[in-house]
C-alpha cells in the first residue's frame, strides 16, 4: 500500500461531477436528436441539447479560475513519469477539447445558420458571428468529430479511473468522490 493521495477541494468535486453529468447528458441528447428522429420531428432533444450544453460554456470559466487557483492532489507514487505525463496531458485534452472547443463549435454552428440557442430555456446566447451558410457543413463535420472523438475520450478516462479503484486499489477515484476532506 502506498499512501493515499490528497483530495480535490468540495468545490472542484463539485464542478468536475456537475459538469461531467450534463456533458454526458449533452452527449446523449446530440446523439438522440440526430439518430432518433422519431422522438425529435419537433426539434425539442435539439433545443434541450443545445440549452444544457450551452452551460458549460458558463461553467468552464469558474472551473478553470478554480483549478488554477487550487491545485490538483498528487497522483500515487508507484505512477512512472510517462503515466503522469499521460495523465496530466489527458485532462488538458479534457479541458480543452471536450469542455470548450466542442461547445464554442455547437455555438459556432449555430451562429452560422442562424439558429438561437436559449441556455436552460432561459436566455438566449448571442451569436458568435453573422448567417455564413457556407461554412455551416464544415463547422457541423468538426462538431460531429469531436462530438465523436471526445465520447471516446471521456469513455477511457472513467475506465482509466475505474480501474485505478478496482484493479489498482489507489486513491485516485476517492480524491474525486464526495464525503471527503481535503488532507
Ligand atoms: C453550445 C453548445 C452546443 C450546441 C449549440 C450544439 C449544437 C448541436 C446541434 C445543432 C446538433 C445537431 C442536432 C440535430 O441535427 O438535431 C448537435 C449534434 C451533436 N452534438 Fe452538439 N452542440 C453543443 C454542444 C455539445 C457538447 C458539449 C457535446 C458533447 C457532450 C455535443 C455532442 C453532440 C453530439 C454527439 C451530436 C450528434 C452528432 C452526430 O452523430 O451527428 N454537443 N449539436
Ligand atoms: C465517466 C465518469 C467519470 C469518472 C469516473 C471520472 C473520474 C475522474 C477522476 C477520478 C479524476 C481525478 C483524476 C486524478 O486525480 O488524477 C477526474 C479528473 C478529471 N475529469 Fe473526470 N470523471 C468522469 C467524467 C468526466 C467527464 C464527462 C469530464 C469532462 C468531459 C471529465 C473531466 C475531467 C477533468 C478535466 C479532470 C481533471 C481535473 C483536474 O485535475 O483539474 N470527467 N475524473
Amino acid at each position: 500500500m502506498h499512501d493515499a493521495p490528497e483530495h480535490y477541494t468540495a468545490t472542484a468535486k463539485w464542478l468536475h461531477w456537475l459538469m461531467a453529468g450534463i456533458w454526458i447528458g449533452a452527449w446523449v441528447l446530440g446523439f438522440s436528436a440526430v439518430h432518433w428522429h422519431a422522438i425529435n420531428e419537433d426539434h425539442q432533444i435539439t433545443f434541450w441539447h443545445k440549452a444544457i450544453a450551452s452551460t458549460l460554456l458558463f461553467l468552464i470559466v469558474l472551473r478553470v479560475a478554480w483549478r488554477l487557483t487550487h491545485p490538483a492532489p498528487a497522483l500515487p507514487g508507484n505512477l512512472s513519469p510517462l503515466m503522469r505525463k499521460a495523465a496530466h496531458h489527458g485532462h488538458m485534452v479534457l479541458y480543452a477539447v471536450a469542455l470548450l472547443a466542442l461547445p464554442i463549435s455547437g455555438w459556432l454552428w449555430s451562429s452560422v445558420v442562424g439558429r438561437p440557442i436559449m441556455v436552460l430555456g432561459l436566455f438566449q446566447l448571442p451569436p458568435l458571428t453573422g448567417e455564413h451558410g457556407g461554412v455551416a457543413p464544415y463547422v457541423k463535420l468538426f462538431h460531429t468529430y469531436v462530438a465523436w472523438a471526445c465520447g471516446a475520450l471521456v469513455a477511457g478516462h472513467g475506465l482509466i479511473a475505474l480501474k485505478h479503484h478496482f484493479i489498482d486499489r489507489d486513491g485516485v477515484l476517492k480524491g474525486m468522490l464526495p464525503g471527503r476532506r481535503q488532507a
